[in-house]
């Protein structure tokens, strides 16, 4: 398949953030696909609707990284496990109320997967949760998760796209983007969107894929660099990355306050090893096999990840804020 077949890395790519004036230098991640926003929500959807069974048979609910204690030495069973600290973790960061009182009662799952966020989210705080994807085999799949689950009157799933929200302005008071953020193509319009939707004093969560950092003496990732994301972008339908200061000064042009972004490349270090060994298993094997080419792609390019990981070029960032009340 070539380069323009695939529509991902570079899609809208010239510039992630399109937002003149914020003082954000734009940089292009891939020059090689052009492809359109369209083509690249059809690639996405596809990939998901293709590849979520798979996940789930060996994975389970979460379609996310697992949080670990760096250096730990971890065992299969434990991935699970880190997948729902993952979720604790960003609440924790983020200072998401408990009590029961100020704790959400309303909540978006922004590329909600088949929908673990949401149920998760569902249970802990009896919230309403509406979640959003653009895979229809993950809505339906997610709405029959909480269906089976008795929470079809708490969790609810549509497809619609991440930058043009089906939801009023204001309505929920916990905004959740887990690990969604890196297949949008225009950064600002993401951002935008998350505040659009959050209602007055609401908390924003956003954890996903970043690249490092720029220095300021430097305009743009260096050539091998990019290089190395351009693979990874045509693997997973991504268009073109930003660091995690871009993301605080998108949030910080929308005046939203208690901006607090981490680096949390070191906890999930232990997860994507697992998640190659996983696929090394005969069952991960032939679930491979039986769901296509998108997927064997994919899977194809998880040592890249780690790569990138220890290069310094990838980063796991959670950056999260509130909204003036
Ligand atoms: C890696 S999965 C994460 C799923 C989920 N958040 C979880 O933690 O299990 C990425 C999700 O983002 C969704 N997504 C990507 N671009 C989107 C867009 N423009 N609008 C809505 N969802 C989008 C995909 O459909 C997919 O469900």
């Amino acid at each position: 398949m070539g380069a323009e077949d695939t529509c991902c890395g570079g899609i809208g790519g010239d510039d992630p953030i399109k937002r003149p004036g914020t003082g954000i230098r734009s940089r292009s991640v891939s020059t090689r696909a052009v492809c359109t926003d369209d083509k690249l929500q059809q690639g996405i959807a596809e990939f998901y609707d293709a590849s979520s069974g798979v996940w789930e048979d060996i994975w389970g609910d979460h379609m996310h990284h697992g949080f670990y204690d760096p250096n730990a030495t971890v065992s299969v069973s434990d991935h699970r496990s880190a997948q729902i600290r993952m979720i604790e973790e960003a609440l924790q960061f983020a200072g998401v109320p408990e009590d029961p009182v100020k704790r959400p009662k309303s909540v978006v799952d922004v590329g909600c997967g088949i929908g673990g966020s949401s149920r998760y989210l569902a249970r802990k705080y009896g919230a309403q949760c509406q979640g959003i994807t653009l895979s229809p085999v993950q809505a339906q799949r997610a709405q029959a998760l909480a269906a089976a689950q008795g929470l079809a009157g708490k969790a609810s799933f549509q497809v619609a796209d991440a930058l043009n929200q089906p939801f009023s302005d204001g309505q929920f008071d916990l905004v959740w983007s887990m690990e969604s953020g890196e297949h949008m193509p225009e950064k600002a319009k993401f951002v935008g969107e998350l505040a659009r939707v959050a209602a007055p004093g609401a908390t924003i969560i956003i954890v996903t894929w970043c690249h490092r950092d720029l220095s300021p003496s430097e305009e743009s990732l260096r050539p091998e660099e990019k290089q190395l994301l351009n693979k990874i972008c045509d693997a997973y339908y991504l268009p073109a990355w930003c660091s995690t200061a871009d993301y605080v000064k998108l949030l910080q042009s929308l005046a939203l306050q208690d901006i607090k972004a981490a680096d949390w490349s070191e906890n999930v270090a232990p997860f994507w090893p697992a998640v190659i060994s996983s696929a090394l298993t005969w069952k991960g094997f032939v679930s491979l096999l039986r769901s296509g080419w998108k997927t064997i792609k994919g899977a194809l390019v998880m040592p890249l990840m780690i790569e990138g990981y220890k290069k310094d070029l990838i980063k796991f960032a959670i950056i999260t804020c509130r909204k003036p009340e």
